[in-house]
């Protein structure tokens, strides 16, 4: 199969689909895969790099996607990139068609076989450990004085305590967050709304300044805090929200929110998602961090993981076809969004009120 590998046109993302090991597994199998010139050099591999090991080098975004039968890219189709899709061409990357109508009115009306990749992955994506990490990171230096914080260090000195920080959601992203701030030092208390999560962080960060808490206690707790790390999985359509606007008052005026989650309106009511370029905002005197691409900062490390992953998904559709593949692999099916002008992604549907058809019937007529 003609495999392409566009280079990324999202502001401040670094990172590539296919990495030159994973692309040699590919070519090793008789697939050919072209890379736009310079996609991986962000992310540690130049073109030589690809060349040597028989991937061809394009230099055009539109000659790479018109010669290509299947599309691995990173992050969603941007408008820039519209006008080069073609009927039948499969695209995978991460979609995020919810609350993308235009992306999905594209990809219905031009006949394009889409694969959402953030939701084929049945261990966790491998980014969200990064994103958490990376974000919670951020929230520490966002603490500092000099970025209007605080002014609460993260290690415990002279009788100081430490930076006191609330994560909530401990899944993928909230462990994430809870390396970075446990080995810095910081005081953290996390809550799940799931008792079997609040007991594994409780177990793992024994030795740490760590303790899980409920949900309902959260409120009660704003006023201590100099971190709000917010990585709560929120369903799209909740229209509620666990800190709500008024909930700001209790903060402390320096206060620092980082909403990984980043859903617009979603677990924190204040946030709206934002860049790597312009990435903090204030609502009522408190900064929010939202960047809503967080690995995107460590394209070295994270492109290496995505790449690992999506790997075998693409090595199966290469081999066998989309349709096939599909049948084959159930969590590669989870991601089927669109195929030949029918949407498949429960979610996408439900949030745009559109008609669809979900992936097991379907894939039973084809
Ligand atoms: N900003 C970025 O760059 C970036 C990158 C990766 C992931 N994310 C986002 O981070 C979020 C978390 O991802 P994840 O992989 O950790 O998900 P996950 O499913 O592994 O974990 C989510 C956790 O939230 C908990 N939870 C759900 N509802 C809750 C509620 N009402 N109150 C408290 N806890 C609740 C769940 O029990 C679970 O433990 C997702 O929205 C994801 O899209 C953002």
């Amino acid at each position: 199969m003609d495999i392409g590998v566009p280079k990324e046109i999202k502001p401040q993302e670094g990172r590539v689909a296919l990495m030159p090991a994973d692309v040699a597994r590919l070519v090793e199998k008789g697939h050919r895969v072209r890379i736009e010139s310079t996609a991986g050099v962000a992310s540690g591999a130049s073109d030589q790099d690809y060349e040597a090991i028989g991937a061809e080098i394009v230099t055009m975004a539109e000659k790479l996607f018109k010669a290509s039968q299947m599309i691995a890219k990173v992050k969603e189709i941007m408008p820039e990139e519209y006008g080069f899709l073609r009927p039948g061409q499969i695209i995978y990357s991460n979609l995020h068609t919810a609350l993308n109508r235009d992306l999905t009115d594209q990809l219905l009306a031009g006949q394009v076989n889409s694969i959402s990749a953030e939701d084929t992955h049945e261990d966790g994506s491998p980014n969200c450990p990064l994103a958490g990490e990376i974000g919670a990171f951020e929230g520490v230096r966002l603490c500092m004085a000099p970025h209007g914080g605080t002014g609460r260090h993260f290690m415990a000195h002279f009788g100081a305590p430490p930076l006191k920080a609330l994560v909530i959601g401990l899944g993928a992203v909230g462990q994430g967050a809870l390396r970075t701030l446990l080995r810095l030092g910081c005081s953290v208390t996390g809550f799940d709304i799931v008792a079997r999560a609040r007991k594994t962080s409780a177990l793992t960060w024994a030795s740490c300044d760590y303790r899980s808490a409920p949900v309902a206690e959260i409120s009660g707790q704003l006023s201590h805090a100099d971190l709000i790390v917010n990585c709560v999985l929120w369903p799209k359509h909740r229209s509620d929200h666990l800190i709500s606007r008024g909930m700001l008052k209790s903060l402390k005026p320096t206060a620092a929110i980082v909403d990984i989650s980043c859903d617009t309106a979603g677990a924190i009511e204040t946030c709206r998602p934002t860049t790597w370029a312009d990435p903090v905002y204030d609502v009522d005197g408190i900064r929010h961090f939202c960047v809503d691409n967080i690995p995107g900062a460590v394209p070295a490390t994270a492109s290496a993981g995505y790449s690992q992953a999506i790997l075998p998904f693409i090595t199966r559709i290469a081999d066998h076809g989309l349709v096939a593949a599909c049948k084959a692999e159930p969590w590669l099916a989870k991601g089927l969004t669109t195929h030949n002008g029918t949407l498949i992604l429960p979610e996408t549907a439900r949030l745009q009120d559109r008609p669809f058809t979900p992936a097991e019937p379907y894939l039973d007529t084809l």
